[in-house]
This record gives structure tokens, sequence and C-alpha cells, in this order.
């Protein structure tokens, strides 16, 4: 005897073993439908090499894995087209595909769950969903290397002040500032490289949570749906989001990095510092205020950490103390993951913009560079090596001759030699050659420092690595 599934009341997936349907607040909290039809792409590709797998192993007939094949690709459409009715009654992304197919193709649908489950189908969508948004990640952080990249080539040999604690350093080079961000952004972008390589393996074929007594093949599907192999243990294949997580982490070092550098534009772009302009591409103005160019997109991407952090925060939170294997916790894993990607991929865009538009005002970066006695080691540097001065008896006099400038009103180089002479008898006039901002930057030639010529050999060394 059969027994017609009754989809009045129960749930027509699972209505056998249910004589009532859920409570509407039940469906609201239990459904994902409203946020996992992003995923509607990747569980039909999985759906689809999971079918040819089973045909192929002779699971199912070769009729009706090609009537599934087909009524897939109709439904891709369908949803590309806008067409599809979701609902929220199917919970998920995959029940509502299931129960289309069927609703389409009739009985060779109801064969598609064969020897799976939601739990190893939601982690190789969800695996298939992030491992995109790595490469996109990935094409993101070039590009905006390319932008850093070709700022650094322009000014390899324009000076700036460089800062520790904010306050005036030494003289550095812009090329050497913007390369500074070329080389976060490497590591950034090995970062998603390396998770997207680790997520690599294909949990389809785990089913629930054991594995499956129908011969299936799951080098084939791993293979089909572009992963390195299969996983090897069905109980962690469907309770890990250690790919979600690694996705997070990264995008989180990299937000880190676009905000330090959002930072550094919201102060260079203002008026007390004038160290860039922003495109008006990138600004918006006041209502009030005429004279206001305000740096909105800068602003912005200094708080999307704070969105991605917070994911990522969260989806820790959600996993830990979860003992194994899927618990229903693991559904709050998606918007997180979802938010965060949104907000990084559309942050490398817009910084890619800015740096790509920003132009460096080259005779107020000079101007700065000189003040705030920036050139004092060189001036300590010069005392040991022309005079013979140990370091910390050079780091003394020199610190007096600052102090003498100060109050003064002047800069370093704007003393005298005999006032020089008055602290050290034994200063030639050789030293003012050292207290110039050019002559300080070239000077900086150890490898990585910020002399243009080490600039200018970093930038060759990238432009080759990015070709
Ligand atoms: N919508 C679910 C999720 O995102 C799919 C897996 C459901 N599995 C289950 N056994 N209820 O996690």
């Amino acid at each position: 005897m059969t027994v017609p599934p009754d989809s009045s009341s129960a749930n027509q997936m699972w209505g056998g073993r249910f004589s009532a349907g859920p409570d509407a607040i039940m469906q609201a909290i239990n459904a994902s439908i409203g946020f996992d039809q992003r995923l509607y792409a990747q569980d039909i590709a999985g759906s689809r090499a999971h079918a040819a797998m089973l045909a192929a192993q002779g699971i199912i007939s070769s009729k009706d894995a090609d009537a599934i094949g087909e009524g897939l690709l109709a439904i891709l459409s369908e949803i590309e087209a806008g067409k599809f009715p979701f609902t929220p009654e199917l919970e998920d992304i995959h029940l509502n595909i299931e129960a289309r197919l069927t609703e389409r193709i009739g009985e060779a649908g109801k064969r598609l769950h064969t020897g799976r489950s939601r739990n190893d189908q939601v982690a190789v969508d969800f695996r298939l969903w992030t491992r995109d948004q790595c490469d996109q990640a990935i094409a993101g952080l070039t590009g905006l290397m390319r932008a850093f990249l070709a700022q650094a080539e322009a000014g390899a040999d324009w000076v700036m002040p460089g800062f520790t604690h904010l306050q005036t350093a030494q003289p550095v080079t812009w090329g050497h500032h913007m390369l500074a961000y070329v080389e976060m952004l490497a590591r950034d972008r090995s970062r998603f490289e390396d998770a997207r390589r680790r997520m690599n393996e294909c949990p389809l074929g785990a089913a629930a949570l054991a594995g499956t007594s129908f011969p299936i093949d799951r080098h084939a599907t791993a293979k089909a749906l572009g992963f390195d192999r299969p996983t090897a243990n069905s109980l962690d294949s469907v309770s890990d989001r250690d790919f979600a997580l690694e996705f997070l982490a990264a995008a989180s070092i990299c937000a880190m990095h676009l905000s330090r550098f959002a930072e550094e534009l919201v102060i260079w772009s203002s008026a007390q510092f004038r160290f860039v302009r922003l495109s008006d591409k990138w600004t918006t103005g006041s209502s009030i205020m005429p004279q206001k160019k305000n740096p909105d997109a800068a602003e912005l991407l200094r708080a999307k950490l704070g969105r991605i952090l917070g994911a990522t925060v969260a989806l820790f939170t959600v996993m830990k103390g979860l003992a194994l294997t899927y618990s229903k916790d693991m559904q709050e894993d998606k918007e997180q993951v979802f938010d965060a990607a949104d907000s990084l991929i559309l942050g490398l865009a817009a910084m890619t913009g800015m740096v790509s538009d920003m132009t460096a005002n080259r005779e107020v970066l000079a101007a700065a560079a000189a003040s705030g006695f920036s050139t004092a080691t060189d001036l300590a540097d010069w005392l040991v090596r022309a005079l013979g001065l140990p370091f910390r008896e050079a780091h003394h006099v020199t610190g007096t001759l600052v102090a003498m400038a100060e109050k003064q009103g002047c800069d370093l180089p704007d003393l005298t030699l005999p006032q020089m002479q008055s602290v050290h008898p034994g200063v030639t006039d050789e030293v003012f050659g050292v207290l110039g901002v050019e002559n300080s930057v070239r000077s900086r030639i150890s490898y990585g420092g910020t002399a243009p010529d080490q600039v200018r050999a970093q930038v060759a060394r990238w432009k080759a690595a990015l070709g």
C-alpha cells in the first residue's frame, strides 16, 4: 500500500512521520530560503553532478538522470528569470529545488536524493560558493595591488614624512609607502589562495553523516565539481565549517588593511594635511557646508571591518561547542559569510577606484617631509660616521640641537654652523649635506629601505610578479 504525501498539513518531504505541519513561528525561525536561495547555482551544479554519478554507477537509470539534468537546467533558467516560486514551507533552497523538480518531471525527481542528505548537500553548496568568493577576492586584491603599484612607480622618489605614533619620524618616499600596502595585500591574497586550496575537497557523498550503502563514486562527483579530491571522513565532512571560518579570517585581516589605508586617506585628504586629493568620484558634498568634500568611501571602508570581523566572531560563536556532526545551528553560517563577502568584494572595488583616482600633492608632501626635525636621525648618524661619536652621545647632541631649533622656531638646516659648534665643536659644514630630505631618503639604501632605487627595484619585482 502506498501512502500519498499529505502536503496540506505536514511537510511534503517528510510528511510520513508527521500528522501536523509546523507552527507559523516555527516556520519563520526554521526557514532559510530567504537567504540561502543565493546558493541556487551551486545547489543545481551539485545535484547535476550527483545525478550523473548515480546513473554512471547504475543506481538510477540514465533516463531518469537525463530527466533530472534537464529539469535542473530548466529550474536554473526559471530562477535566473525571476520566475521561480520560492516558498518558505519548503524551508530551504535544497528542498525548494527538489520539490520543483518533481513537480516538473514527476517520479524521476524523487530519485535524486538517493545516497545523499541535505547535510552533505549544504556542505558542498556552501563550499562551492565560498570557493568562488575566494577567487573574486583574489582577483580584487590583484587589481588593488596594481593600483598601489602604479602610484608607487609614479612617485618612487617623492618625499613625504614617515610617521610613528603619527608624529614625524623620518622622511620616506611616496612609492615606499604605497609599496607597504602592496606587501600587505600580497599576504592577504596568499591567505585566500591558501584557504581555497584547503577547502577544495568535496563533502558530497558523506550523506547524513555516516556515508551511504549505495555504491556511489565520490571521486567522480568531486572531479565534476572541480574539487581536488573527496573529503576523507564523512563525519567531518558534514560538520566542518573551517572553510567559511578561514574565508572570514582572511577577509578580516584584509579588511583591517583596507581600514588602515582608509584612515590614512581620511587624514591625508583633510584641509590640515592636504597630502592627497581624492577624486570627486569617491567623495561627497555637504548639504549645508558648500566647501565640503567628504571622504565617505574611505570612511565606509574604514567601517567595513566592523561588519566583517563581526561575522567572523559570530560564526566562531555558532560553531564552538557543537557536538559532531551537523546541528541546525550551522544554518546560521550563511548570512554571516554572505554579508562579509559582499562587504569585502565591494570594499576592494571601491578602494581600487580611490587609489587609482587619487592625486598626491607632491609639494605639500615635500614641505611636510622637511618639517618636524625629520632629519634628526640623519644628523645623529652623521655625528657617528664623521666624528666617531658613540651613537648614544650623538643622540644627545642631536637632541640638544633640536631643542635649540625648536626654541628659535626654525628647522635643523636653519641653524648656523657656530650654533651647532656651540653644542659640539667638531661639527663641520659637511653636516648640512645630510639635513636635506632628498639626501636623507637617498641614503636609506638597505634592502627594503625607502631609497628611490630600492623602491624602483621593488616596483620592478612586483610588476614582474603580477604580470
Ligand atoms: N538549510 C539547512 C542549512 O542551511 C540545510 C541542511 C539541513 N539539514 C538538516 N538535517 N535539517 O543548514
